[in-house]
């Protein structure tokens, strides 16, 4: 693997760090096993509770018998619909923050809308014994006829309403008038299967109850991406004060989305807890993740395009359905790219969900625009067979110079050049047009490319900052930097280091950055790829606001060296303030701080979006090249190479931001070739709950690939220049990948994943 990696250095102080490929600093702790993951940590006492969950995917639970459980060696407690305090519901407006109003997994009715809902937990004294007394509860159910597939209750097919995503219908100009005035058009479907987020550890969660002057409090360590949405959820359904209860989460070994909400499970550890007067620690088992903490929702689609016979687009249309549950209504961006990947004046996008009994669906892997951007940028590349153009020719002729959805400027946009940055490093002009065209021996080749693209997001995100004299610091002082967020593998510790160690002219190791936990500073979610935009934003503004203020502090004193100077002339960096171009002229942190009696400094705010983002569309973009490989006797295919090329704005640290994207191209090729989960529509049950069966892209399935930043300047976006660097690399690697199998084997697969059956 290799990749190109530009140093984005920043602002004008002497030390920087933004920019460098700095090492992870939670490293070490990985690798030696010293990072504490929820299911590792220890207490005194700790009891094990194990889920039961329901075998049937719809009716009612008629009895459960719990004695034969209940006399098991070991067992503490048991909880089930007919025993499991009463909780409240959250507030009926569905945010993500709320989650569920009230998730049926949580034991409050016989009622069961789907296999895998969790109606037992089973307490005792060891996992083991936990384990074999859940085996022993007896459940006798009244069973409703159900439904799990899409195709059933089409006809019910509705609008979700109350929306968190863009908003399910869109319509600019008239796409009937767009298609009659076409020379070419074209009309296909697409679908995408269920997939199953499978971050590599099992949710887990220890609850540890305790008094504080005479009230309860509870202590929550969870896998989450952000322990104030659990917080919100776990005092809501509690009923318990916000000061009550701390959610603590320092590492996690992987979300990809199924940690953004609050799962019932939490909450069931916390209730168990209170029932046997122990602290309980509840590890979902891999099975129970397939029905737990939500899955990407398998997609109908249907794309129509017309277009003059130079390749212009004269109308778009993109149909998605997906399913929900019976309960609840999770929305994502599905339909939302082609409204302003290219410039086209008659656009119409629809978003339908259809009531099917499975867990409710959730966040993975950039929902809803890596499914739709597989049908929209598959359908773009058969149009340019329609019209035999080159396909990275029609996209160039379609470019769109504004968002022509909102109608304004973007804030930068870099997508020209990362077409031609990686189509010259892919080799793309060596590409003969026609279709099985290209062959090494045994071998069909076909080179496929796909536009991405996603939205930058930033929140409101608090943070504190705290400067203070060290004499141990080769600075003079130190530094610790306090947020809420999460660190689910993209190297957040580590970045929020670099940022705040350049906002304060500090070396990286003289600062500290503490997350996950609900007593920090207040943070959104580790998700949507916002956490450098909105955390990092949060981290400069508190530690510049904080170097200001020992400016302030220094230009107090009259003899300050600094005094005959403007602010714009004056430099930081290695723990001091300097005069420009004269260095002579300079004063130490720490002798700022002692000379005014101080041990420190201390910051906090809020940091969130101004106006800029009414001015602005705020979006990265990208290209995918691939190669693959196709051996047509045996229909097997391999992606032989990759190269993306991406506008992200500044990288802030190169290393970092290069593994954010190959796990996302990595993803991409799951997505494409491998993953499925399997439903068994006669019993409602997924068939493949396991990594033996559920397949992931593994090192073995990657060849070569490279991912390229070009150098991008936004001064809009945020204070940082910093667009997201997540999500947009699995986006458009499945429609690159099928665009590439059609150019070798002239077959065109529209129905994910590309599995060896349908190339035979
Ligand atoms: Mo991501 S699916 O926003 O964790």
């Amino acid at each position: 693997m290799s990749s190109n990696i530009p140093n984005t250095s920043t602002s004008n102080n002497a030390a920087t760090s933004v920019g460098k490929p700095n090492t992870r600093v939670d490293g070490p702790l990985k690798v030696t096993g010293a990072a504490r993951y929820s299911s590792d940590i220890e207490v005194e006492g700790v009891a094990h509770a194990v889920i039961v969950q329901s075998t049937i995917a719809n009716g009612r639970i008629a009895a459960i018998d719990t004695s034969a459980a209940e006399s098991a060696p070991g067992v503490l407690g048991i909880l089930t619909h007919l025993n499991a305090p009463k909780l409240n519901k959250l507030s009926s407006k569905k945010t993500v923050e709320d989650s569920e109003p009230l998730d049926p997994a949580l034991l409050q009715s016989d009622k069961v809308f789907y296999a895998g809902q969790h109606i037992a937990v089973v307490i005792a004294d060891t996992l083991e014994r936990a384990e074999h007394a859940a085996i022993l509860v007896r459940i006798e159910y009244n069973e409703q006829p159900h439904t799990t597939d899409i195709y059933e209750s089409l006809t019910e097919a509705f609008a979700p309403k109350d929306v968190n995503s863009k908003p399910p219908d869109y319509k600019r100009g008239d796409t009937e008038a767009g298609l009659a005035d076409s020379d070419v058009t074209l009309d296909e479907q697409y679908t995408t299967p269920t997939e199953t987020n499978n971050p590599m550890a099992p949710f887990a969660t220890l609850a540890v109850w305790s008094e504080e002057n005479g009230e309860e409090r509870l202590t929550l360590y969870d896998s989450t991406q952000g322990v104030n949405n659990v917080l919100k959820a776990v005092t809501g359904w509690l009923g318990l004060k916000q000061e009550q209860v701390r959610v603590v989460s320092h590492f996690v070994g992987g979300g990809f989305g199924a940690g953004i909400r609050a799962w019932a499970h939490t909450t069931l550890a916390a209730l168990a807890a209170l029932h046997v007067n122990r602290p309980v620690k509840l590890v979902l088992t891999r099975e129970q993740m397939f029905t737990s903490v939500g899955h990407r929702p398998a997609t109908l689609q249907r794309i129509r395009l017309g277009a003059k016979r130079d390749g212009r687009l004269t109308a778009i249309e993109h149909h998605g359905t997906s399913p929900a549950s019976q309960f609840s209504q999770f929305e994502e961006n599905l339909t939302a790219s082609p409204r302003i990947l290219y410039s086209c004046p008659n656009v119409r996008t629809t978003y339908r969900l259809v009531r099917i009994n499975t867990n409710t669906p959730t966040f993975m892997r950039a929902p809803g625009e890596s499914t739709g951007m597989f049908a929209f940028e598959s359908a773009i590349d058969e149009l340019a067979y329609k019209l035999n153009i080159d396909p990275l020719e029609l996209r160039l002729r379609n470019y769109s110079e504004r968002d022509e959805e909102q109608d304004l400027p973007f804030s930068s946009k870099s997508l020209l050049e990362c077409y031609q940055l990686g189509a010259q490093q892919f080799g793309w002009s060596r590409r003969i047009h026609q279709p099985r065209s290209m062959r090494d021996g045994q071998y069909l080749i076909g080179y496929g490319m796909a536009s991405t693209t996603y939205s930058c997001y930033r929140m409101p995100t608090q943070a504190r900052a705290r400067v203070f004299r060290d004499a141990s610091s080769h600075q003079g002082v130190r530094v610790v930097v306090q947020c809420a967020t999460a660190d689910i593998g993209p190297g957040t510790y580590t970045v929020m280091r670099q940022i705040a160690a350049d906002a304060l002219g500090l070396s990286v190791d003289s600062v500290r950055f503490q997350l996950g936990d609900t007593r920090l500073p207040k943070s959104p979610v580790q998700g949507a790829s916002q956490t450098v935009q909105s955390v990092g934003s949060a981290v400069h503004e508190a530690c510049t606001k904080a170097r200001c203020y020992l400016l302030e502090l220094a230009r107090k004193k009259e003899n300050s060296p600094l005094n005959s100077h403007l602010d714009a002339e004056i430099g930081w960096g290695d723990g001091r303030f300097f005069v420009n171009g004269d260095a002579m002229k300079s004063q130490a942190y720490a002798a700022i701080l002692k000379q005014n009696n101080l041990d420190g400094v201390e910051t906090e705010l809020t940091s969130q979006a101004g106006d800029e983002q009414k001015k602005f569309s705020m979006q990265a973009f990208g290209a995918h090249f691939v190669e693959v490989r196709v051996d047509e006797a045996i229909g097997r295919l391999h992606v032989a190479r990759m190269v993306g090329a991406f506008g992200i704005g500044r990288v802030i640290n190169p290393r970092t931001a290069q593994s954010q994207i190959f796990g996302g191209m990595v993803w991409g090729v799951g997505q494409a070739l491998l993953e499925e989960t399997h439903m068994d529509d006669a019993f409602g049950r997924y068939v493949n709950p396991n990594l033996g069966e559920y397949h992931v892209a593994v090192n073995a399935d990657i060849k070569s690939m490279e991912a390229y930043f070009v150098d991008e300047r936004d001064e809009h976006v945020n204070p940082l220049g910093v667009k997201g660097c997540g999500e947009i690399g699995i986006i458009g690697v499945a429609a690159a990948i099928a665009n590439a199998v059609f150019h070798a084997t002239g077959k065109r697969i529209r129905d994910l994943p590309i599995t060896p059956d349908k190339l035979i």
